[in-house]
């Protein structure tokens, strides 16, 4: 008996060694000390013994038992040290609330107006299909367009969208006709950075379909827009534009608020910066998204939240909103 007693304690040390996860230790426990083991079965068999090996084995038994349970719960104790981090306090460290980034500070007003306007507010992924960035925007395979907007293609066959006008196609798809969506979200292109580039930067998609919809409804939600951003009389100017996804395109430009339109490295000498493309959507997007283009008419158009931020808060060089620098981007603590 008592070499069997002792042979339990040791190897449920010996199991115990090899446990390095709270799981494992407790798997252990009700193997030795569970309602099962083989201890709790010994402790049973005393009341079926004599008298005289009561006597002998009864408190050997117990304490055997007792001392088992004590080693698991110290095994558990000392896993839970080893796993808590100790953290010191005594470290100087400025406490500063952080701030939100200005394009999202943009990005919300923009979606809380449209939202007004009866816009619902939809998202699309980030690595896209060729399809919904370019085939059923009108852009087939060889389109020059496709030049103005290289990206990064992935080695699965898919690309980093050049442009938040995919969720045109997949809110189509999504929802039918009549629709009134807007999409903000992250874009990527191949380019040569500058002032006024990034190959990272943020748009918002707008798209309305319905029956009737004219260049007019188009214009008057621009407009609520930028006021509501801005509040302030703005100086913009509308030029036609082309966009394969559209027909007829524009595309709004607003004076450089850095120079005062008088030209610099941010509006690359010109005086006006592009914000906005859009246009009336061509049939062939309509008819990628399952909508007839003889009774469905529809605007869209894409903002650049970026540049709208830039703008808006005169900011000469893109290159800081993706730079990560607090420094600066605390200068725009607007909650
Ligand atoms: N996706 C275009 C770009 O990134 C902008 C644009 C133009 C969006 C016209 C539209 C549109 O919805 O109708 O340059």
């Amino acid at each position: 008996m008592e070499k069997e007693l002792e042979s339990l304690i040791a190897n449920l040390k010996k199991e115990l060694k090899e446990c390095s996860k709270e799981a494992d230790i407790l798997n252990v426990k009700s193997k030795y000390v569970g309602k099962k083991s083989r201890i709790t079965e010994i402790l049973a068999s005393l009341k079926d013994m004599s008298v005289e090996d009561k006597r002998k084995y009864g408190s050997l038994i117990n304490n055997t038992k007792k001392e088992m349970e004590s080693i698991v719960a110290s095994t558990l104790e000392s896993l839970e040290n080893k796993v808590n981090i100790t953290f010191d306090d005594t470290l100087d460290y400025d406490i500063e609330n952080g701030s939100l980034h200005p394009v999202t500070i943009v990005a919300k007003e923009v979606t809380d107006c449209l939202k007004k306007m009866g816009f619902t507010v939809v998202s699309g992924p980030e690595m896209e299909s060729e399809y919904y960035n370019f085939e059923a925007l009108n852009v087939p395979k060889d389109h020059p367009a496709r030049d103005m907007q290289d990206t990064y293609y992935l080695d699965n066959g898919m690309l980093l969208r050049t442009q938040t006008s995919d969720n045109q196609i997949r809110g189509m798809e999504n929802y039918g006709a009549p629709l009134r969506i807007c999409a903000p979200g992250r874009t990527f292109r191949n380019e040569d950075l500058d002032a006024n580039h990034e190959n990272t930067f943020f748009q918002i998609e707008g798209m309305v379909i319905d029956e009737n919809i004219s260049i007019e409804n188009l214009m008057y939600v621009m407009q609520e827009l930028l006021s509501e951003v801005f509040k302030t009389d703005l100086k913009v100017r509308l030029r036609p534009g082309f966009f394969p996804f559209t027909e007829p395109s524009y595309e709004m430009d607003m004076s450089c608020v850095i120079c005062g339109g008088k030209g610099c490295p941010t509006c690359k000498n010109g005086g006006w910066i592009e914000l906005i493309g859009c246009g009336m959507v061509h049939p062939n997007v309509l008819r990628a998204g399952g909508i007839d283009p003889e009774k469905y008419t529809g605007f869209a158009f894409g903002i650049g939240l970026t540049r709208l931020a830039m703008m808006k808060y005169k900011i000469s060089d893109i290159r800081v909103l993706n730079s990560g620098d607090i420094r600066y981007l605390k200068n725009f603590d607007i909650k």
